[in-house]
C-alpha cells in the first residue's frame, strides 16, 4: 500500500511513521510511505506556503498553488492516487468502517491544513474526501495524519504480525474490547478475575464477551445499536439490566 504525505513539518510525519508496526512494515517494503515537504512545490525565493485571506480577518490561508502542485507531482512520480484525503476539523469524522474502505485502495495521497485554512479551491479540485478525527481542533492535520495513516496501515496483511489481534480489536466487531490482564495475578491486592487462571477456554471466551457488551453498555451505548448481536447477547445485557439501547433503567 502507497502513501504520500504532503505537510510543512515533515519532521513530525516521518518520526511518528519511524517506530512501532507501521516503521517495521515499511522496512520490510509493506507499506510504501513518501513524506514530502509542502514548501518544496512553491515557486519563488522564500518558499512562501500562505497568504492574507481574502476578505480580510485573522490568520493566514495556506495557498493553492503549491497544493496543486504536490498533488500533480506525486500523480506523475508514484503514480495516479485512489483518494486524495485533506485533513480538517470540517471533515466527515473519521471511523474504523472508513479505515477498512481505505485498506482497499492501493495509493493515498494526505494532505495536511495549517493555519486558519486552506484555500477552498484545494478542498474542491484536489481532494477526494475531507477527513477529521474529531470534534476538537488542532493546529494542524499532522496528527490527523498519523492517527489515518497508522489506522489504515494496521489493517494490511502483515503489517500487524498477529492477524487474531486486528480482528480482536475494539470496533471490528461494532464493540469496545474486553478488559486484559497479565501477570502478577495478584497486585496490591487486586486479583485478576478467577475464570481467566482457570483454563477453560470456553469460559473465558463468554466471560470476555459479555465483558465487551458491559463496557459497550455502560461507556457506548449508541453502538449496540448499530452492532449485529445474537440472541445469547441481547438476554446477557437484558438480564445485567440494560435495555435495548443499551441503558441502564430504559426498559
Ligand atoms: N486539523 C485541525 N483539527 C483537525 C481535526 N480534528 N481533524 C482533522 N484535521 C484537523
Amino acid at each position: 500500500m502507497k502513501f504520500d504525505v504532503v505537510t510543512i513539518f515533515p519532521a513530525m510525519i516521518e518520526s511518528g511513521l519511524a517506530e512501532g508496526v507501521v516503521g517495521r512494515a515499511r522496512q520490510a517494503g509493506l507499506l510504501d510511505i513518501v513524506v514530502h515537504n509542502l514548501r518544496n512545490f512553491t515557486t519563488d525565493r522564500h518558499h512562501v506556503v500562505d497568504d492574507v485571506a481574502f476578505g480580510g480577518g485573522p490568520g493566514m490561508v495556506l495557498k493553492p498553488e503549491p497544493l496543486f502542485a504536490a498533488s500533480e507531482t506525486i500523480a506523475e512520480q508514484r503514480g495516479p492516487a485512489d483518494a486524495v484525503l485533506l485533513m480538517s476539523p470540517a471533515g466527515k469524522p473519521f471511523t474504523q468502517a472508513d479505515a477498512r474502505r481505505l485498506t482497499t485502495l492501493g495509493h493515498i495521497i494526505v494532505l495536511c491544513g495549517r493555519y486558519e485554512g486552506i484555500d477552498e479551491r484545494v478542498r474542491q479540485h484536489v481532494a477526494t474526501e475531507e477527513v477529521s478525527i474529531g470534534d476538537y481542533v488542532l493546529s494542524g492535520g499532522e496528527v490527523p495524519a498519523l492517527v489515518i495513516v497508522d489506522a489504515v496501515s494496521r489493517l494490511v496483511p502483515g503489517v500487524v504480525g498477529d492477524e487474531q489481534s486486528v480482528d480482536a480489536d475494539s470496533f471490528t466487531r461494532g464493540l469496545l474490547d474486553h478488559p486484559h490482564y497479565t501477570r502478577p495475578a495478584e497486585f496490591r491486592g487486586h486479583r485478576v478475575p478467577d475464570v481467566l487462571l482457570s483454563g477453560h477456554h470456553r469460559e473465558i471466551r463468554k466471560w470476555r464477551q459479555q465483558e465487551a457488551l458491559r463496557r459497550t453498555a455502560e461507556r457506548r451505548p449508541e453502538l449496540l445499536a448499530e452492532a449485529a448481536l445474537t440472541a445469547e447477547e441481547r438476554d446477557f445485557l437484558e438480564s445485567e439490566g440494560f435495555g435495548p439501547a443499551g441503558k441502564k433503567g430504559s426498559r
